[in-house]
Formats: structure tokens, C-alpha cells, sequence
């Protein structure tokens, strides 16, 4: 078993080289500055209209939503200085999270890291302080790249329930936090961000801000998606970073963590071994997890893009099946690099790849949204099947980024790499150089777009409401403890439909088991190399003169 482990290790860092250029393209910090000329040229459309007119957007067979304009006071975080993030070598619990795992009307999946070697012990109660007996299993305290890691899972809780918790060894314990079980019934609240990616403690907070503003905007949401990338190098001294930018919000949050392709995929296990998370239907835990739940009346799967450079036949599978086995009335994929961008990621091949090989499989299945992160930019697609506008289709959005990292429009990927008649809309949200598109115009800017974004999502029976918004950067020069008041709603959209539709299809094991995903592989990747010669590189060649054009004007490949 070990040996087949090491075998697909080296399969997955044989990935990773084919994959370089798609990962480099990430690592870049460069910033790309397309001329206002190249921008305005990909789009004609009618009127031009000022961004605080905001977008009304209408899509599938829905409402029309009118979008209201919303200013929110959010307290600055206190943190202003890099100092040093790491308690000294104690049993004091660090990076602490509660992702879901298992049902989630009586489930919990706990982590912790402490730099001393103790033991285990979560302490649960209700929230008037009333003790619970709950059902929790301890994994073996292990060590992990210099540190301890701590799991607990939790079961046999109440549905519908605020609970208080703690963790420790017995003696020395965290603050007390809180998490909210399922009710069980058709509504559920949560929020999402993406691509904090950051380095320094600074910028760490900048996305905790984001964080803290998305329940500042949605209070009762009962879980907070992270798109991914939630580090920059997946260093103990960024994830330190995270803890302490992010530790109020975790604390207080259930998370539905997704593997991004900065969250350890050249250190295997990292992402696994942060978070405690249900793997049984996982198709490797290397460098990510694929996983889903039930929550309200809808079912979510989320995917490892890291997978084989994006994502393996074996996934694909999994995924199918997957979707096909819940009677849900809402299907939604969460998952870190998107089919559908202009981000300067979307150039390469996973992202075209993702657009060939996952998109078919989420038609078949009648998925409803899929979320996404890896370009730092905010898009949205019309509902689209078959790669066209169709209200039976699926939308997709790229969540936009909660970090201080920004990507501009690539104007020259449009009707190459993706087709802009399925867009409905798109706010790129930076600092220095904005461009913004609402069907409508183009090249409008507005500063009210150039902060941190964040996504709240409703559920209720037949009608999902989303709402994307922008936490406002302080000024520049601005000290860090100077507050971000503003928070503009960026895009909003609904999509409503008949309930009790969907039907089990799928009965079946839907488990891979280590050889079945490595006899996978192989035909994952001619699959991958063909569609790469095929399809990819034509498209890829058609763009160099644009490339070099980008290059010439200081732009970053
Ligand atoms: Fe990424």
C-alpha cells in the first residue's frame, strides 16, 4: 500500500512539472496592467452607466433582484504589526477549525495544532453553558511538520443548535467558540470567500476583515466556504499568519474548507492534515480532498482541482456518481480553479481542460451553481449547458478574492478562451487599475469595487439569493488599524425552482481504492496530453502576438 502511495506521489510531481506553467502562472505576484485600448476593444455593447448604478441581473428563470445600496461599519482588526505569531512551545491550542464532517444536523470535525506533545480533549455545551455528551472519537496525537496535530470528530449532536466548545488537553484550553448544527429544514445561510493567498500578517488580516464583514453582512450564515489558497507557500509561518489574522472568525465558524493549489501541493498531506475532514469518498488525500455533504435542501460536493494537474478521470467519476445519489433539490460544486475566467490563469491548460472535461459531467447531473477561486477576479456566467446560455443550465462564479492579490481582465482571452456571451457579469475589484463589465459597459471603474470580496448565499425551499460584495481598502498610507466602513454590494443575482424533482439515480459503492485511482491515471493523462495538443494549444498559439503585446507593455505573462 505504501509503495502504491509513493507511485502516485510520483505520478502526482510528474503532474505538477506538466503543470508548471499553469502553477507559475499563480505564483506570480507580478502585476499585469492591460491598456484601456485592448480592454474596450473585445466588448461592444450599448449604454454606458457608472458602477453605482449596480447590476440587476436576472438569470435562469428567476426574479429580478433589485440591489440596494449598503454601507456597513466593520471594526478594524486590532493586530497592526508583524509580531511574532507563534505561542512559545506549550499546549496552547493554535489553528483551530470546525469543518463540517458526516451529517451535518449532529456532526463536527475538530483540528488543532499545539507546538508541545499533549493530549486531546474537546469540551461541548450548550449555550447557556449546560455540558453535552456528545459522541467524540480522538485520532492518535501525531506530529506534523514541527508540530502536533490534534482531531476530534463529533457526532451524536442536537440538530438545530448553537454550541459552545472549547479544546485542549484537560487543563490548558482555547476560548470558548461556537457552531451551529442543521435544523433539517429547506433554508440555509452561508457565505464564501476565496484566494486570501497572502505572506505577511498584514495581508492576512486584510482578509480576515473580509471574513469578519461577510458575517457582519449575514450573522445567522452557518458556515463559511474558503475557496482555496488559503496561504501563499503553506509554510508554518503563514498558516501561524492565518491563525492569528483569522482565529476570531474560525473560532466562531464552520468551515467547508477547498484545496487550493498553494495549499500544499508540493508538501502531500498538508491540506488533509489541516482540516478534519469526512475522506471515505476522497480519491487521494495527497495534496487535497474531495468531499460533500447534505445541508438544508441542497447538496454540495466539493472538488480537489489539484488533482492530476486539475482534476482525474477517477474525480470525475466520484463527482457523477456523487450528485447522482441525492434527491436534493439544490446541487452546488465548490471547487478552487475555474472553468471559466479571464483571469491570467484562465490561459493555460486545466482551465480549458476543466471547461471540456468537468462541465459535461455538471450538465448531466443538472448542478445548479458551481463556485470557484484561483483568478482573483469576480465573474459570473449566465446559466449555460452545453457550453451555451440555457435556463436549465448551470451558473458559475468566480467568488472574486478576499486577499489583497488582484487580477486584471486578460481582454485577449475573450472569445478564445471563453466564450462572452455566457458572461453576465464581472467586477474586478483592484486597487490602481479597475476594470468593471456589467453587460452593458465595459470599461467603467469605480474605487468602491477595489477591496475585498465576499459572497453570502441563501437557500429558502425554491429561491437561492446571491449577493456578491467588496469590503472597501483603507486609503493608502492609511494606518492598519484604520477602520474599512464600506461595503458595496457588487452583483447580486436569483434563481428559483421546483422543489422535490430530483431523483436518486445512483445507489452504488462510490469509494475509489487506491489501485482503481492508480490505473487511473494513466489513461488521466493521455486524456490530458490529447485535449492539451488538440485543443489547448491551438487556442494558446492564437494568442501569442497579444501575449507579446502584454509583455511589451511591462505586462506579466
Ligand atoms: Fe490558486
Amino acid at each position: 500500500m505504501l509503495n502504491i502511495k509513493k507511485l502516485i506521489a510520483l505520478v502526482l510531481s510528474v503532474s505538477l512539472l506538466l503543470g508548471i506553467v499553469a502553477t507559475s502562472a499563480s505564483a506570480d505576484e507580478g502585476v499585469m496592467l492591460i491598456s484601456d485600448e485592448v480592454a474596450t476593444t473585445e466588448f461592444v455593447e450599448t449604454e454606458s452607466t457608472t458602477v453605482e448604478e449596480e447590476t440587476t441581473t436576472e438569470v435562469s428563470e428567476t426574479e429580478t433582484t433589485t440591489v440596494a445600496d449598503e454601507t456597513t461599519t466593520v471594526p478594524a482588526t486590532e493586530e497592526t504589526t508583524d509580531a511574532p505569531v507563534v505561542a512559545p512551545s506549550d499546549a496552547t491550542p493554535r489553528r483551530i477549525s470546525v469543518v463540517v464532517n458526516g451529517d451535518t444536523k449532529s456532526s463536527k470535525g475538530i483540528t488543532w495544532f499545539t507546538t508541545a506533545n499533549t493530549s486531546s480533549v474537546v469540551e461541548i455545551t450548550t449555550a447557556d453553558g449546560e455540558k453535552v455528551s456528545a459522541n467524540i472519537v480522538y485520532t492518535d496525537v501525531t506530529e506534523w511538520e514541527g508540530n502536533f496535530m490534534h482531531k476530534a470528530t463529533v457526532t451524536g449532536l442536537a440538530a438545530g443548535t448553537t454550541f459552545r466548545y472549547r479544546v485542549g488537553n484537560g487543563t490548558l484550553f482555547s476560548d470558548w467558540g461556537t457552531f451551529v448544527t442543521d435544523n433539517g429544514d429547506d433554508k440555509v445561510n452561508f457565505v464564501a470567500i476565496a484566494d486570501i493567498q497572502a505572506s505577511n500578517l498584514e495581508n492576512f488580516i486584510k482578509g480576515a476583515e473580509t471574513a469578519a464583514a461577510a458575517y457582519k453582512v449575514m450573522p445567522d450564515a452557518e458556515f463559511m466556504v474558503n475557496l482555496g489558497d488559503f496561504t501563499d507557500d503553506s509554510t508554518n509561518e503563514e498558516w501561524d499568519y492565518y491563525d492569528t489574522a483569522m482565529a476570531d472568525v474560525n473560532l466562531n465558524s464552520t468551515l467547508v474548507p477547498i484545496a487550493g493549489n498553494h495549499d500544499g501541493l508540493g508538501v502531500w498531506n498538508w491540506f488533509n492534515n489541516m482540516f478534519n475532514l469526512d475522506t471515505s469518498e476522497s480519491v487521494q488525500v495527497l495534496n487535497g480532498v474531495n468531499y460533500s455533504f447534505d445541508y438544508g435542501n441542497a447538496h454540495f460536493a466539493v472538488l480537489n482541482t489539484n488533482d492530476l494537474l486539475s482534476i482525474s478521470f477517477a474525480q470525475l467519476t466520484w463527482l457523477k456518481n456523487d450528485m447522482n445519489s441525492t434527491d436534493k433539490d439544490w446541487k452546488i460544486v465548490f471547487m478552487h480553479k475555474s472553468p471559466y475566467s479571464l483571469g491570467k490563469d484562465a490561459k493555460w491548460p486545466d482551465a480549458l481542460y476543466l471547461q471540456r472535461s468537468l462541465t459535461s459531467v455538471l450538465d448531466s447531473c443538472g448542478v445548479d451553481l458551481v463556485m470557484s477561486g484561483h483568478d482573483h477576479q469576480y465573474l459570473r456566467t449566465k446559466a449555460i449547458k452545453n457550453g451555451k446560455a440555457n435556463e436549465d443550465g448551470t451558473v458559475y462564479v468566480l467568488a472574486g478574492t478576499a486577499g489583497a492579490k488582484r487580477y486584471e481582465v486578460r481582454s485577449f482571452l475573450a472569445n478564445n478562451f471563453l466564450d462572452t456571451d455566457i458572461l453576465d457579469a464581472l467586477v474586478i475589484h483592484k486597487n490602481g487599475y479597475g476594470n468593471y463589465w456589467n453587460g452593458k459597459d465595459w470599461n467603467s471603474t469605480n474605487e468602491d469595487f477595489w477591496g475585498g470580496c465576499f459572497n453570502t448565499i441563501s437557500i429558502d425551499g425554491g429561491k437561492l439569493t446571491f449577493d456578491s460584495y467588496i469590503l472597501k481598502d483603507r486609503p493608502d498610507e492609511a494606518p492598519m488599524d484604520t477602520p474599512r466602513e464600506t461595503i458595496t454590494k457588487s452583483d447580486s443575482f436569483t434563481l428559483e425552482k421546483a422543489v422535490g424533482q430530483n431523483k436518486i439515480t445512483f445507489t452504488g459503492d462510490n469509494t475509489t481504492s487506491e489501485i482503481e485511482y492508480y490505473l487511473g491515471v494513466v489513461p488521466s493523462f493521455f486524456g490530458l496530453a490529447t485535449y492539451a495538443i488538440g485543443e489547448w494549444l491551438p487556442r494558446f498559439l492564437i494568442m501569442v502576438p497579444a501575449l507579446l503585446d502584454s509583455v511589451i507593455n511591462e505586462d506579466v505573462f
